[in-house]
């Protein structure tokens, strides 16, 4: 089967380290590189994470390098302390780093995969769209070697503000470079991740699974999981990271709609708003052309979703 690279721009927590378990699991995708963020936490701490994360899942020889530390124009708000703890990843026993740190900086990392790259790559954005952004400005040349950008981020509701969700409120500018970059945006937002969810009885049939990194997952879930049900009040975890990752392996779960997406820079409220515009009212309205730049997902089967997911954790050994 031809594998499609990717790189994965991250800021573990816990649902980036399943997004990184998923994508490790699926044959159909090769991850070339994993990137780093400050987000969730610092960027020290999310860097050895990334590192700690697959060196449990032994993957020593896929380069993790880091990025940025702070937003494009804004100062970092770190978000993941309460729902992620203060080491980022609390909860499950985590190995040493098995490997050091890219000498490379995420962006020298994102630009050797891709034009070393045969094939056209796919960019996964998981975190605070900086390094995405960054890599698109200083090097709009490389949009030929990138086949599409699948992030998780925003919607048309927000669990940071009212309006806006974490990462894309925590860099707006860099949101908007992307959504603007005319490649292809997968945006598994806030509408389809909140069905994402993994129940209790679902989490126990995963750590039932018995080998290593279902039992790791399950950890990392029994963690996650309190912030769902006990501030938000959901039935389950969301897996809000690994949606953008399902949907490369497998698209017809998911329900979406191509439309145009940008997003809120200067709002007193909603600043870091996914402004989604799925019924084209420029068009309808004035006739005007409009930019579908986005395949927004709105829905997910979520029991198929849930399969899916204890299906790849159990290949892992
Ligand atoms: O709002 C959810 C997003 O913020 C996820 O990517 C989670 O890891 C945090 O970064
Ligand atoms: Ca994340």
């Amino acid at each position: 089967m031809k594998k499609t690279p990717i790189i994965i721009d991250c800021d573990p927590g816990h649902d980036d380290a399943m997004a990184i378990l998923w994508a490790l699991a699926s044959e159909e995708l090769e991850i070339k590189a994993v990137t780093t963020v400050a987000g969730n936490q610092t960027i020290e701490k999310v860097t050895n994470n990334a590192i700690r994360v697959l060196t449990k899942a032994r993957k020593l020889n896929i380069p993790v390098a880091r990025g940025a530390q702070e937003p494009m124009v804004r100062k970092l708000v770190v978000g993941g302390a309460l729902v992620h703890g203060d080491s980022g990843l609390e909860g499950p026993k985590l190995p040493e780093c098995g490997f050091t740190v890219s000498e490379l900086r995420a962006l020298e990392l994102m630009v050797k995969v891709l034009e070393e790259s045969q094939e056209k790559v796919t960019i996964v954005g998981i975190g605070p769209l900086t390094n995405v952004a960054e890599l698109l400005i200083t090097r709009p040349d490389l949009k030929t070697k990138i086949n599409e950008i699948s992030i998780m981020g925003g919607g048309t509701v927000g669990n940071w503000t009212p309006a806006a969700e974490y990462n894309i409120f925590a860099d707006p500018e860099a949101a908007k470079v992307v959504f603007n970059c005319g490649l292809p945006v997968i945006m598994s937002g806030l509408d389809v991740t909140q069905k994402a969810y993994v129940t209790r009885e679902e989490n126990e049939r995963l750590r039932g699974q018995g080998n290593e990194l279902s039992v790791f997952a399950a950890e990392l879930i029994d963690y996650f999981s309190k912030y769902h049900y006990e501030v938000e009040g959901f039935p389950g975890c969301t897996l809000h990271d690994p949606c953008a990752v399902a949907v490369l392996v497998h698209p017809e779960i998911f329900d979406s709609k191509q439309c145009h997406v940008d997003v809120e820079l200067n709002g007193e409220l909603t600043t870091g708003m996914t402004v989604v515009d799925t019924i084209d009212y420029q068009k309808k309205l004035f006739g005007k052309e409009v930019n579908h730049n986005t395949k927004f997902l709105c829905g997910v089967d979520r029991e198929k979703f849930v399969e899916y997911f204890l299906e790849a954790m159990k290949k892992l050994n």
